[in-house]
């Protein structure tokens, strides 16, 4: 599969959100392209010249669909990349992406915060399975990355800003330290999302979105997505990963995740400016132990985030309040306009509390250990978060 076709490169990102890969159905005129729930495709005549472990060919579902190379489509051009490849979940994307670089003996360099599934393959399962020497940095500290990678480590992973601490990593600087070691660097973007960050134009090689949160914004599809200019890797992935373990995404999830990435800038630009706003109260709040969020001048990233982010700072918001886990549960629970569930980047404000027996827990900076809870900032009134919050932390007596 080439490098992706995009007629609209030279226009916005509004602009191409809306029409990069939105075309009208040549067969009826529709003005959207139709959902094609098949799974299997009519063969050619000829089936000499048919690789059966090949995305060229729309043959099978697991070797493509046309709703995934649409979406593939948009989430290139959101990138402003060549191609992107959209899987199953973004774990899904993470996992292949791993899978296919990845051999034993290879050395990793990875988060000491970062979204669990990450911290599961590289702290117990790509390790004890297949002999991948995985080493846990804290990627906020430059000097902590020079002192961890050695000549020909194959991969640095970063998430920035992180989860669930909103920590955030100097993507260009890291970039650079990997590169002179023979490394290559991917950058897990979904808290940022590309309307606010662009690791491949910082350095990166390789960038994951979990397509689930931000990027389809509805609470109602699951997919990931690997975005790249390294057209012979994607190949690879496609062909060990895609095709021959199969997290490919269904054309139903691809022609949902597709209608809310058409609507993904702005909603994203509102998101930005009610967390920056929610973020600012917390600050000012009585019995808000810390706040961590990009946009904050108290935040120790706000001067690269500011340096390496447009538009905004995202929809992730962490913060401590004064109480046991007990009561954390109960302001979650007291909470009338945010719903207690976990996930972010939907419509609705969702807030999750990270338990003070979570296995992880001493990796996080002090503050965090304590009444730590992860709030993602839905596009209701900021009025209404702020007000909601306030009366069940007066509920919970804070
Ligand atoms: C930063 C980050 N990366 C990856 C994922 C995984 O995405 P999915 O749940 O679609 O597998 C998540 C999910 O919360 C996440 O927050």
């Amino acid at each position: 599969m080439a490098k992706k076709e995009n007629k609209f490169s030279d226009y916005g990102m509004y602009t191409q959100a809306v029409h990069t890969g939105t075309d009208y159905d040549e067969g009826t005129g529709a003005v959207r392209r139709p959902l094609h729930m098949a799974n299997s495709y009519k063969l050619p005549d000829d089936l000499s010249q048919v690789n059966y472990s090949s995305t060229d060919l729309l043959m099978y579902a697991r070797n493509g669909n046309p709703n995934q190379h649409w979406l593939e489509e948009k989430i290139a051009a959101l990138h402003g990349a060549d191609d992107a490849i959209v899987l199953a979940s973004g774990v899904g994307a993470l996992h292949a992406l791993f899978w296919t670089l990845l051999k034993s003996g290879d050395r990793v360099l990875y988060p000491n915060v970062s979204y669990m599934a990450v911290y599961r393959m590289f702290h117990e399962l790509f390790n004890r399975k297949f002999g991948v020497d995985t080493v846990m940095v804290d990627m906020t500290d430059l000097e902590a990355v020079k002192a961890a990678i050695t000549p020909g480590t194959r991969l640095v992973h970063i998430e920035t800003p992180d989860n669930p601490t909103v920590g955030v990593t100097d993507i260009a600087a890291i970039a650079e330290i990997a590169h002179a070691n023979g490394a290559l660097l991917s950058v897990d973007n979904t808290f940022a999302s590309p309307l606010n960050q662009r690791p491949l134009d910082l350095g990166a090689d390789f960038v994951v979105e979990a397509l689930t949160k931000f990027v389809n914004g509805h609470g109602d599809a699951q997919g990931g997505a690997i975005i790249s200019n390294d057209i012979e890797t994607m190949e690879r992935i496609r062909y060990e990963a895609q095709v021959n373990v199969g997290a490919v995404i269904s054309p139903f999830n691809a022609w949902q995740i597709f209608r809310g990435s058409v609507t993904f800038p702005l909603r994203m630009q509102r998101i930005n400016q009610c967390t920056q706003a929610v973020a600012e109260w917390l600050e000012r709040r009585t019995n808000i132990t810390f706040v961590s969020y990009p946009g904050l001048p108290s935040h120790p990233g706000h001067a690269l985030a500011k340096r390496q982010m447009k538009n905004g700072y995202g929809g992730v918001i962490s913060f401590g309040v004064a109480a046991d886990d007990k009561t954390v549960e109960r302001f979650c629970a007291a909470l009338r306009v945010i719903t207690f569930a976990v996930s972010l980047g939907h419509d609705e404000s969702l807030i999750f509390p990270q338990p003070s027996y979570d296995e992880r827990i001493l990796l996080y900076p002090e503050q965090f250990r304590k009444g730590f809870i992860r709030f993602s900032v839905g596009l209701e009134e900021p009025e209404d978060i702020i007000g909601d919050l306030d009366q069940a932390l007066r509920a919970v007596g804070l």
